[in-house]
């Protein structure tokens, strides 16, 4: 009989962290997933740091303790860029943060011109000044931080098509430098817009997310695939809370191959 394949948990406020687990598993299709979204407490992007920390170790602990996973991907940039190091203090297995894609950015542009696209948290942080410190000193980076297109984003998958309008107001601010020639996707959210962002840029630019680089990260936590090993279909699905779960979310949810999808009220 075959062993039981890795179990690995990915976490985010919403349905964004869905852009992560899919590159995930491509790479690794033979693990087993669990996708949680802390709807009870979403959005993330515009609450105060304690605020967020607190609540993320709270969730955390309650669906580590549930699952039992062997790794925990935080795979939402406003929280992995302030609650990390509280959360890996109390799980002992690997913790994979989602942060921007800055490093990755700055290689690939020419002009080193890059834009940062994230929520109100994450453009703020510390953190991600740091990463600009250290990964781009020679770049200039243009922020734009929208919670909008968080929404506009769970509006998708919920069947509502974006207004591209709306979106391209919302990165206008990233093209008023005409030499700019790539954008970091820096909530996971964003992706799941990917087709709609570059219909609206003024020029055809570079778009980079995390994606690539965390299925990269996970596969070097894990040991190769056995011989014998299945490839089971989709993903389970958690929600912190069951106001919200309306027809409309569970079918595109199912659309992007949830199984089971479930409440536990935290
Ligand atoms: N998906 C999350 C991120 O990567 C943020 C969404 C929210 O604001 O709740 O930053």
């Amino acid at each position: 009989m075959a062993n039981s394949p890795p179990k690995i948990l990915v976490f985010d406020s919403g349905v964004g962290g869905i852009s992560i687990l899919q590159k995930v598993q491509q790479q690794l299709p033979w693990c087993e997933y669990i996708y949680a979204s802390d709807n009870r407490a979403f959005p993330y992007g515009t609450k105060d740091e304690s605020e967020l920390v607190a609540r993320v170790d709270l969730v955390l602990k309650v669906l580590t303790e549930k699952i039992n996973p062997d790794i925990v991907i935080i795979a939402c940039n406003t929280a992995s860029t302030v609650a990390l190091p509280k959360i890996r203090s109390h799980f002992q297995k690997p913790v994979v943060g989602v942060v921007p894609a800055i490093k990755p950015a700055a290689q690939i542009s020419s002009s080193k011109v890059i834009g940062l696209l994230a929520t109100p948290g994450t453009i703020d942080r510390p953190y991600t000044q740091w990463l600009i410190d250290d990964f781009a000193p020679t770049c200039q980076v243009i922020k734009a931080g929208s919670s909008r297109l968080v929404e506009i984003a769970e509006e998708k998958i919920r069947g509502k098509a974006p207004d591209l309008e709306e979106l391209r107001n919302i990165i206008a601010p990233l093209f008023t430098t005409p030499e700019l020639d790539t954008v970091v996707l820096a909530c996971t959210h964003f992706p799941l817009l990917g087709e709609e962002l570059a219909s609206v840029t003024p020029r055809a630019i570079q778009w980079v997310d995390s994606g690539d680089a965390i299925a990269r990260r996970v596969a070097s936590l894990i040991s190769t695939a056995p011989a014998d090993a299945a490839h089971p279909e989709g993903f389970d699905y958690f929600l912190t809370a069951n106001a919200g779960v309306t027809a409309n979310l569970v079918s595109g949810l199912k659309n992007f191959g949830a199984r089971e999808i479930r409440s536990l009220e935290i």
